[in-house]
């Protein structure tokens, strides 16, 4: 097939270039050459702006387009648009982020919108709503030549969040580790997986939206996993949602995947739709395997990393002040 990727170049894109020219597809990525430039000699490049300049596609013709960079529904209109006659089909990835309570939620529960603010292009503040929105153009645009990918957590080598890299980042310093609940449970795709799924979804023509994440584990085999993958035999304690929250420490991110018992609805969406639609995930040690491979070989080093890491991790410093409170409370 020949595919197009607005983006590929940084994670979830990469995973999709790496998944299509393994097996062997045309690539084409489409983006302002900023990020990763030269990362796949194979594919061809067409350098333009998603954003106003979408000269480089002009005139062109795909099966599939795949879009994993788009954030703005009056920026998704545009490749929409412009591609409605040239591509066979269209997969854009959007978010779980896109139910108001996505606890069980499948693929009819209510949609965030933003009727206070609508027009507004606060990618933070209305991150989910906008990717309804952008939903929206995509199905108008496309009917059932489009899909609608929601993915929850999504993990792999490549990841520039610091949510699986922040906690293997923590992992692999010495030291006794703060965790939050032992049962809590944490929901997570690996990006290859998604990409991989996606393929088959567009051979099959699947349309519509699709949840995709896995199901969930536990926080103590997550844990346990990390510890045996890092073999530093690091004690974990377990310090529950208190001390964490009178910290204000970030959910998600600041203790990975830690999330206050009250919102744990958002690692429990269902994914039942996509897993009866021939979804497999691979075996959660091989994705952290993965991960810990590749941050030890680059990513560790990488600036913008360690930035976000220093931003959004929990220091070892305030860590430490933690373990003290809990073991003086314990
Ligand atoms: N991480 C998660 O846990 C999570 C969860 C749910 C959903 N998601 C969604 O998954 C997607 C992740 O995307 P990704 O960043 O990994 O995708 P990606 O395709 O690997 O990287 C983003 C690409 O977009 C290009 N780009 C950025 N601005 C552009 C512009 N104005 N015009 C043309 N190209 C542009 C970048 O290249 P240049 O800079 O060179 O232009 C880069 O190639 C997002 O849609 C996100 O909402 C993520």
């Amino acid at each position: 097939m020949d595919i197009l990727i607005i983006g590929g170049t940084q994670f979830v894109g990469r995973h999709l270039a790496e998944a299509a020219l393994a097996a062997g597809h045309q690539v084409t990525l489409f983006n302002r050459g900023k990020t990763g430039p030269g990362l796949y000699p194979q594919a061809e490049t067409l350098v333009g702006d998603r954003d106003g300049n979408l000269d480089a596609l002009k005139g062109r013709k795909w099966d599939v387009a795949f879009d994993p960079s788009g954030y703005l529904p009056r920026v998704v209109q545009q490749s929409a648009e412009l591609l409605k006659d040239a591509v066979g089909r269209y997969v854009f990835i959007s978010s779980i982020s896109v139910y108001v309570d996505s606890d069980n939620a499948d693929e009819n529960a209510a949609l965030n919108t933003m009727d206070d603010d609508p027009n507004s292009e606060d990618i933070p503040k209305y991150y989910g709503a906008l990717k309804v929105a952008c939903e929206n153009v995509v199905t108008e645009t496309f009917g059932d030549r489009g899909l609608n990918a929601r993915p929850g957590f999504i993990i792999g080598p490549y990841d520039a969040v610091p949510r699986l890299p922040g906690l293997l980042w923590r992992y692999e310093q010495d030291g006794e580790r703060v965790a939050g609940r032992p049962e809590q449970g944490v929901q997570v795709i690996h990006a290859r997986d998604m990409a991989d799924w996606l393929f088959k979804a567009v051979e099959q023509k699947l349309s519509g939206a699709y949840n995709m994440t896995g199901r969930p584990v536990k926080m103590n085999d997550l844990l346990d996993t990390v510890v045996s993958l890092t073999g530093k035999n690091t004690p974990v304690s377990y310090v529950g949602d208190e001390l964490l929250k009178v910290r204000d420490i970030p959910p998600v991110d600041g203790v990975g995947y830690w999330v206050p018992t009250e919102a744990e609805g958002i690692m429990r969406a269902n994914v039942d739709k996509v897993f009866a639609a021939g979804y497999t995930e691979r075996p959660l040690r091989q994705s952290i395997s993965e991960t810990l491979e590749w941050l030890r070989r680059e990513g560790f080093q990488s600036d913008n990393l360690k930035e976000r890491i220093e931003g959004r991790v929990l220091s070892l410093e305030k860590e430490a002040e933690i373990l003290e409170a809990f073991k003086q409370q314990s």
